[in-house]
């Protein structure tokens, strides 16, 4: 028994001795310990972990408390809310920028593009798929996005027909989902051919389920390992959105397996540009970045980055359009101008031109935001200078884009989708287009960038110029950001858009 005693005495006693070493270590002696930030914060992770776990997704809040005074927001990062720091902080090419590890792991495909860590990798894995989406090949994509669209048009005539609720941001999700997996894969999957996926589609389920996860694979990264090892069915009973996101990551790694033996067996010399795994395993990549692990990845990023947040921007742009009848109207007569009638077609570069669109567009990704989360950057090599600081290399530094979007010496009114604060300021020679981070910037910006952009103002146009809408049990706040799951997330469930379509315009 006093044996007994005495282990448990000297353990504790040494228990005690590493948590004050630790907390005198990032209290006094750690290289942040000068910035300000509030004592509980800089010394441990539990305040973070309260917020975001047990509170689920709402520390993004207290960060903003704390900017009255700090910076500091947890032992090892620091938060800078001024959106003139944004592009010090996510730099381009000529920076190197590591992206934080304690977040790579997040996305829940680690051996993909956005959780590539070091500098120099990030930038050899990117330069594998950089020519799929550059302008020019989104540019001759668009009579793929057209057709999709038309059946998007199609599936909104036939709700009109027989009275349903549309889910629009599902809707959305089919004609992006399909879009990508066409572009990347040379097929669509269909999502836009099923008599009912209004009412689920499961690239949307496995992002949702990612998003469910996303803090805790931060703080457990060993869980959702654990999660993949296990029989798929228990999945679907613990987690059942996470076993949506293993089992199109089970259908991608098929995919890869069948491509990679094509290759070996065929012994064809690979041509890149086919689709994307072509394009990874190609005679110029690298014989280690070939792996099946690398190719699912890589895969479900393209999947799941291509689908959910375009649509969400869509959905965002049309919950104001359907809302705001001046809106709607204003946008229509814009439209008139390149569309004479409401089965007119116009293409991206026409579209681009128009002013009242692209700030319908511009606002419908302010208020969507991309993605909510911080998406620290490390400088590995040099330190950062922000006013009188000198932050050390190898520190995480983040701003959420939610700060810039709701920023009100940019933004007056944040909170209001106001497409025409877009035409204010090109009148004062203002370049407020730099603020829209919802694709982040610099070297690690969203790669999809230019085909988001296509698909969003394809779709909105021909959308709008042809149906008359109105919401169906939907309010601000089916849509608001109440919660950072990663991606912004109401108060109840998921983001969602319920309308019905009014009217099938002849003029
Ligand atoms: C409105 C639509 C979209 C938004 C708001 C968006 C937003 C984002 C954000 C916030 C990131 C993280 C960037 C970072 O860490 O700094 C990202 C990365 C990425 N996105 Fe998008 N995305 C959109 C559409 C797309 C599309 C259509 C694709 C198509 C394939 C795509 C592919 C990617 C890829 C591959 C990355 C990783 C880039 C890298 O790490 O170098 N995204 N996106």
């Amino acid at each position: 028994m006093e044996h007994i005693m005495l282990i448990y005495t000297v353990t504790g006693a040494l228990l005690l001795f590493i948590a004050a070493r630790i907390l005198h270590y990032r209290l006094c002696t750690h290289p942040l310990a000068t910035f300000p930030g509030p004592k509980f914060a800089a010394a441990t992770f539990l305040y973070e972990f309260y917020y975001d776990i047990v509170k689920r997704g709402m520390f993004i809040w207290e960060i903003e408390r704390m900017h009255e005074k700090y910076v500091r927001i947890n032992p090892r990062e620091l938060h800078i809310k001024d959106p003139y720091f944004y592009e010090e902080i996510h730099a381009g090419p000529s920076k190197r920028r590591a992206r934080d590890p304690k977040y790579a792991v997040a996305f829940g495909a680690p051996y993909s593009l956005v959780a590539t860590i070091g500098h120099d990798h990030h930038r050899l894995r990117r330069s594998f798929l950089s020519n799929f989406f550059s302008k020019r090949s989104v540019t001759s994509l668009t009579p793929v996005i057209h057709e999709k669209v038309d059946k998007l048009i199609q599936r909104f005539e036939n709700s009109f027909n027989d009275s349903t609720v549309l889910h629009l941001q599902l809707d959305f999700a089919a004609l992006t989902a399909d879009v990508i997996t066409h572009y990347c894969y040379g097929w669509a999957r269909g999502y836009l051919d099923d008599a009912d996926s209004s009412k689920s589609n499961d690239l949307v389920d496995a992002v949702n389920g990612l998003m469910t996860m996303f803090h805790i694979n931060r703080f457990f990264p060993f869980l959702i390992k654990c999660l993949l090892s296990l029989p798929r069915a228990l999945v679907r009973r613990i987690q059942p959105c996470m076993a949506d996101l293993f089992d199109m990551k089970a259908r991608l790694r098929q995919q890869a397996k069948e491509t990679l033996e094509k290759k070996n067996t065929i012994q064809t010399k690979a041509e890149p540009g086919n689709n994307i795994f072509d394009a990874m395993t190609g005679p110029g990549v690298p014989e280690v970045e070939k792996s099946l692990d690398r190719l699912e990845d890589e895969g479900a990023l393209l999947l799941g980055a291509g689908t959910e947040t375009t649509a969400r921007a869509l959905a965002v742009s049309m919950f104001h359009v359907i809302s705001n009848k001046k809106i709607g109207m204003k946008l229509r007569d814009e439209l008139r101008t390149v569309m004479v009638s409401p089965l007119s077609k116009a293409s991206w570069l026409e579209l681009e031109q128009l002013p009242y669109l692209t700030g319908v567009v511009n606002e419908g990704l302010r208020l969507s935001h991309g993605m909510t989360t911080r998406l620290a950057r490390i400088s590995t090599h040099d330190p950062i200078y922000y006013k009188d600081w000198v932050i050390p290399p190898g520190t995480p530094i983040s701003q959420s884009n939610y700060f810039v979007h709701m920023d009100e010496s940019l933004f007056p009114e944040p909170h209001k989708f106001d497409p025409e604060r877009w035409l204010r300021s090109t009148k004062n020679g203002e370049h407020l287009s730099r603020f829209i981070v919802s694709f982040t910037k610099g070297s690690r910006q969203c790669l999809g960038i230019n085909l988001a952009y296509a698909e969003i103002y394809l779709t909105l146009a021909h959308v709008v110029r042809r149906f008359d809408f109105e919401l169906h049990e939907t309010t601000i706040e089916d849509i608001r950001v109440y919660r950072d799951m990663g991606i912004g997330c109401p108060k109840k469930g998921f983001f969602d858009v319920q309308a019905k379509v009014n009217a099938i315009l002849e003029h």
